[in-house]
């Protein structure tokens, strides 16, 4: 584990990003529109190689078929799939969503929908990590302006995909108006620079569901409408990038139990890919918390201590992206919660769009940094290298460190 050199790895972007964010952008209320729907957005159900899913909230009647066409290609054929829909919850909306399934990988899409004229831009995710590619991970959004320029900030470092860890709107399972200002924002400002749209992955926050924790699937009705692609029969999901990438979503008791059948799917999943080049995890609740204490019996994190962080440590996790502390913190590389090179390193801790003060590395020895700032993070895979370049809300740096290779999982 090495830190690396701010100034050389990012040279002279940092200034440029932060003079060419433009002001918080305020959030449209309202009925979506039936045109150009404003809360569309990508995720995935299925390998991101092949497969790309679309979703927005709308209101038509009728349910369109998405056309597909590769992009930049004279003449190519355009293949129609057939939306699916669903209520959105407590409301007369729906949500609606196409699968697309049989693409190549590492490719450039367009698509439409239906009888309208406007026209949207993806890409596939490569099989092979033969380039340097980014994703952004963060937590804990909202529907506020600072969430609007984290946003901005994010979609300006040509993420290839976000992972959002929970807390994205707060809808605490009835605010259907919040899931809808939610992906407004997304989809305003989650555009790459040659125009593609940005998919989001997600995992489950206690601000997803009525009364937070140790509830059930009825419980996140307008979280699981839009995500239940992925979480089809359980509240936490891992999803292979080709042969390179593995990301482990994970459920911090919201749902589904941390310890019992979560932890026997986890020592299955986290086994089988325990050879991966990168194998990161991100949940919600964190297993060393920067705001709120770690100690007693129900203390923030006790079970993901107990129960998970032993398996992230044996199978050779690279990094468990944590959240819901709304801070900036790293911890050290850590093995049994104590500093240990080989150990674990867990980023976090959810400050897209929420803030509180952290303590301070000298009261929580767990902590490497820490940081009082709107941030996201920013993963940057270079072969075997990874770079984790946390960002404030502003474009400045607030952390930028990096691991290298494999730790030796242990067998067993
Ligand atoms: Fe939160
Ligand atoms: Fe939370």
């Amino acid at each position: 584990m090495l830190a690396v050199d701010r100034r050389s790895f990012l040279g002279t972007s940092i200034p440029g990003l932060a003079a060419a964010l433009v002001g918080p952008a305020l959030v449209r209320a309202g009925a979506p529109s039936a045109q150009r729907p404003d809360t569309l957005f990508l995720t995935w159900q299925r390998d991101p190689t092949t497969t790309i899913t679309v979703q927005w909230i709308g209101t038509q009647s009728e349910v369109p078929d998405v056309y597909v066409s590769k992009w930049g290609a004279t003449g190519a054929a355009w293949s129609a799939t057939h939306a699916s829909v669903r209520p959105f919850p407590l409301t007369n909306l729906r949500v609606f969503r196409v699968e697309v399934t049989g693409l190549l990988p590492d490719t450039e899409y367009q698509f439409r929908i239906g009888t309208q004229p406007a026209t949207y831009r993806f890409r596939t995710m490569p099989v092979k990590a033969t380039d340097t590619f980014s994703f952004v991970s963060g937590g804990d959004c909202g529907v506020n302006a600072h969430a609007a320029v984290v946003n901005a900030l994010a979609a300006k470092q040509d993420p290839r995909f976000v992972v959002i860890g929970g807390d994205l709107a707060y809808d605490n399972g009835s605010s259907p108006e919040s899931v809808l200002g939610f992906l407004r924002s997304y989809n305003r400002h989650m555009t790459d620079s040659a125009g593609r749209l940005v998919p989001m992955l997600a995992c489950v926050g206690n601000h997803e569901v009525a009364g937070g924790y140790s509830r059930s699937r009825a419980d996140a009705p307008l979280f699981l409408s839009l995500f239940d692609g992925l979480f089809r029969d359980t509240s936490y999901a891992a999803l292979d990038f080709g042969d390179y990438l593995s990301l482990v979503l994970l459920d911090t008791g919201h749902v589904s139990a941390i310890g019992g059948d979560q932890t026997d799917w986890l020592r299955k999943v986290l086994s089988e890919r325990a050879d991966r080049p990168h194998l990161i995890v991100a949940n919600h609740v964190p297993a060393y918390p920067s705001y709120r204490a770690p100690d007693g019996s129900d203390g923030t994190g006790a079970d993901n201590r107990k129960y998970w962080c032993p398996l992230f440590e044996r199978y050779g996790v690279d990094a468990v992206l944590e959240h819901h502390d709304h801070t900036f913190k790293r911890t050290h590389p850590l093995t049994g919660g104590l500093r240990n090179r080989y150990g674990v390193p867990y980023l976090g801790d959810g400050s897209w769009g929420q803030l509180r003060a952290p303590n301070s590395p000298e009261k929580r020895p767990y902590l490497a940094a820490v940081g009082q700032a709107y941030h996201m993070t920013v993963h940057r895979l270079e072969g075997e290298q990874r770079y984790h370049i946390a960002m404030e809300e502003g474009g400045k740096l607030a952390d930028a460190y990096s691991t290298c290779g494999k730790r030796p999982a242990k067998k067993g």
